[in-house]
């Protein structure tokens, strides 16, 4: 089966288990979609890392989910999109869907006109994401901070520790001392966090994130091709190069055809 048939599998790719949040909204939108998930976590955190160092991940993630056959590819990391996804759509012919932190509707919206934007070293510093930050918030204040340390401790199990809340009590309360009534997610690992930032930040700071959008654009793409699938018993293929354990522990097994397979890439 070529990439162009219907029946072939949506790939999707991240620095680890961040891009999880994206694919239960994909799965969710797209329930008869098969799916291979390839997690990169050895590699992480890919926003630490230099651009050329991003984009030579983004291309081995992407070679392998083509040879998977996958008819998309969902680059579920803010920071691969901002630094690759031009360099990934210029070199391959399968459609690419990429997320970008949500800035858009946070300028659209926000009333105190003050908007903070969290977000890893790679995403705040890349050319396409100071672009759109350009584009969309004109008389608004963009607070940004970059998340050094959060991915390593989602990605070795300590959403819950002291560290991780002390971590985010330290890049939060400054913005919010700045008055913002919007917080962007723009990390694809932070969605997981939700309940312990709203510990953080007051009630009146609305949290947004991509993810949604993502899985719209991911279904309006594939309906335009042609190639949304009927299958109706869908399943899922999930690929990692660390402990499977890490993975497992983000994925809804109890619900869905799962597979996690370890394997060095
Ligand atoms: N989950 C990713 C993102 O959306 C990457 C995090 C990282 O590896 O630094 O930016």
């Amino acid at each position: 089966m070529g990439i162009n048939s219907k029946h072939n599998p949506i790939g999707f790719f991240d620095s680890g288990i961040g891009g999880t949040s994206i694919w239960k909204e994909v799965v969710d939108l797209l329930p008869n979609e098969d799916t291979i998930f390839l997690a990169d976590s050895k590699n992480a955190p890919y926003g630490e890392k230099s651009k050329e160092d991003i984009v030579g991940f983004c291309i081995k993630n992407t070679e392998f989910l083509l040879k998977k056959g996958c008819k998309l590819i969902v680059v579920a990391c803010n920071t691969a999109t901002t630094n690759a996804i031009a360099y990934l759509r210029e070199y391959y012919d399968v459609p690419f869907i990429g997320i970008e932190p949500a800035i858009k509707p946070a300028a659209l919206h926000t009333k105190s006109k003050k908007v903070g934007v969290l977000a890893t070293r790679g995403t705040l510093t890349s050319e396409l994401f100071n672009k759109t930050s350009e584009l969309y918030t004109s008389g608004i204040e963009v607070i940004e901070q970059h998340g050094d340390g959060i991915v390593d401790l989602v990605e070795t199990g300590k959403i819950n520790s002291n560290e991780l809340f002390n971590l985010l009590e330290k890049y939060l309360i400054p913005m919010i001392a700045h008055n913002i009534d919007y917080l962007v997610l723009g990390c694809t690992h932070y969605p997981y966090l939700i309940p312990i930032i709203r510990k953080i930040v007051p009630a009146n700071v609305t949290i947004i994130d991509s993810g949604e959008a993502v899985a719209n654009q991911t279904e309006h793409v594939l309906r335009v091709l042609g190639k949304l699938t009927e299958t109706k018993e869908a399943n899922h293929y999930f690929y990692t190069n660390v402990d499977e354990q890490v993975l497992i522990n983000f994925l809804p097994l109890d619900r869905l055809n799962i597979h996690v397979t370890h394997k060095n890439f």
